[in-house]
């Protein structure tokens, strides 16, 4: 098998998105559209990977190199047509000789199988994925001879009333060997009647010059785009339900998986059960046996098994929760390593620290981890005890061991095994609370007189 080089087309300005953000930067189930290309790509190993887009697009780059750390950027100043932006990537891989792929940076749903099955069937000519359109109108068609080979692509604008009645559509998406490519690209011209030089031309062009252009099928589905945000909410909501799906046949209950939101690299053990109402932003792995209560958010963390987060739990970027530790109610825990067996179980915030195994941290629990200017980190060893409505300011530490009394302001190193409690003497008056209500009393009735 040669190799495979892919182009992805990006440059378009997006206008219905009505937005600051390049189009493919948008994202879908916590990955930018961009990305879940690449990522669909990605198994086919891809020797090369150039983004075409649009001027004032950086960001991007950064984005592809997030996938593919070889990946560049080619600008295409003037959108001049898709057969035009493939030519802008040109000096970026023209070295590279196999199979070059042609990828929509805003078409996200296209799957790996669908692209290797198109890679597989260019050879040393072509091959186009086309589908079977619900609706073709918008659609370059798919023009066959008699044998089924393609032999054009027209365009929408271009078809005559026949041709517009064909079904059989072009997702764009191509596959091509590399030196046909190169050949047949400066051949395309832009009579045509948007004045665009389209990369369908190609088709024709093979066909002329005696090489082949194969046909491969890929369902609708796959290859739907988006224009708008209201179809990047339905390319959302389709990614959801394939997710909850994978993740229940693999061994996940979700009682009521349509109000689980995942992301798509979320990595779910088996027997995990997670309840109503729980979203996973990127970055989350949970190992076997972890149960997820309720209205929890989890983001870039790692739950060990057997641990319980929730409800009302929030997992922030660097959370790593040992095996069987339980995270409970109103707890956040950013940065952190929570011990095995260790215990959050109420109203507390944990950033930047390390909490040692079987630990027990009390309600209301706070780690003061910033000082305006710099964030600072609190070490609690093993089997602390660490009392309701403490304070731990940062930098300190807590050894093994240790019972901290409830109400303490932590300012200084706890050793192992020390108590510490810092608190104003209890003032204790018999009888006060007694009087006062009979003198109160007492005012009250007098003024009613
Ligand atoms: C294109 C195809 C059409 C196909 C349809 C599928 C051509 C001529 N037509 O039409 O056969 O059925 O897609 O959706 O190829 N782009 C650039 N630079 C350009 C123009 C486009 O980067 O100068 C990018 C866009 O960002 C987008 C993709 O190429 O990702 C397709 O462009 P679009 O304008 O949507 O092409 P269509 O006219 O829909
Ligand atoms: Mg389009």
């Amino acid at each position: 098998m040669t190799g495979v080089a892919i182009i992805v087309l990006a440059a378009g300005k997006g206008t219905r998105m009505k937005s600051a953000l390049p189009k493919v930067m948008h994202r879908a189930a916590g990955r930018s559209l961009l990305a879940h290309v690449l990522h669909a790509a990605a198994p086919l190993s891809p020797a090369e990977a150039v983004v075409v887009v649009g001027p004032e697009m950086e960001t991007v780059a950064a984005e592809a190199r997030s996938v593919f750390p070889q990946a560049r950027l080619a600008v295409q100043a003037d959108r001049l047509g898709t057969g035009h932006a493939v030519s802008m990537a040109r000096a970026e891989i023209e070295a590279f000789r196999g199979t070059v792929l042609v990828l929509y940076g805003d078409v996200p749903l296209i799957s790996t199988g669908s692209l290797s099955r198109l890679v597989a069937l260019a050879g040393d000519g072509m091959a186009v994925l086309g589908f079977e359109a619900q609706d073709p109108h918008g659609y370059g068609r798919l023009i066959q001879d008699s044998e089924g080979h393609v032999i054009a692509i027209r365009e929408e604008l271009d078809a005559s009333p026949a041709e517009r009645l064909i079904r059989l559509c072009n997702s764009g998406i191509i596959a091509i060997a590399s030196d046909l490519l190169w050949q047949l690209l400066p051949q395309i011209g832009n009579a045509n009647a948007k004045g665009e030089y389209y990369l369908t031309d190609l088709v024709e062009l093979a066909a002329n010059a005696g090489a082949h252009c194969r046909l491969a099928h890929c369902p609708e589905a796959e290859v739907a785009g988006v224009n708008d945000r209201v179809q990047l909410a339905a390319i959302e909501a389709g990614l959801q339900q394939a997710y909850r799906r994978r993740h229940m046949l693999n061994g996940a209950t979700l009682t009521a998986p349509e109000s689980v939101f995942f992301a798509a690299d979320t990595v779910i053990g088996q027997d995990v059960t997670i309840e109503p109402h729980v979203v996973f932003g990127p970055g989350v792995t949970v190992e076997d046996g972890v149960e997820i209560l309720s209205f929890s958010h989890l983001e870039g963390a790692v739950i060990g098994q057997g641990a319980r987060i929730g409800p009302y739990a929030r997992l922030r970027p660097g959370a790593d929760i040992g095996a069987e530790a339980h995270i409970g109610n109103f707890v956040e825990v950013k940065k952190s390593v929570i011990g095995k067996g260790a215990k959050a179980n109420h109203l507390t915030y944990i950033g930047d620290a390390r909490v040692g195994a079987k630990t027990n941290i009390g309600a209301g629990t706070i780690t003061c981890n910033y000082d305006g200017y710099e964030k600072h980190v609190t070490d609690i060893g093993a089997n602390v005890f660490v009392g309701s409505n403490t304070a731990l300011v940062a930098p300190v530490k807590v050894g093994d061991g240790a019972s901290i009394a409830a109400g303490t302001v932590v300012t200084r190193n706890v050793p192992a095994d020390a108590l510490a409690i810092a608190r104003a003497e209890l003032d204790l008056r018999e009888g006060w609370a007694a009087r006062y209500r009979e003198i109160k009393a007492a005012k009250k009735a007098a003024r009613r007189k």
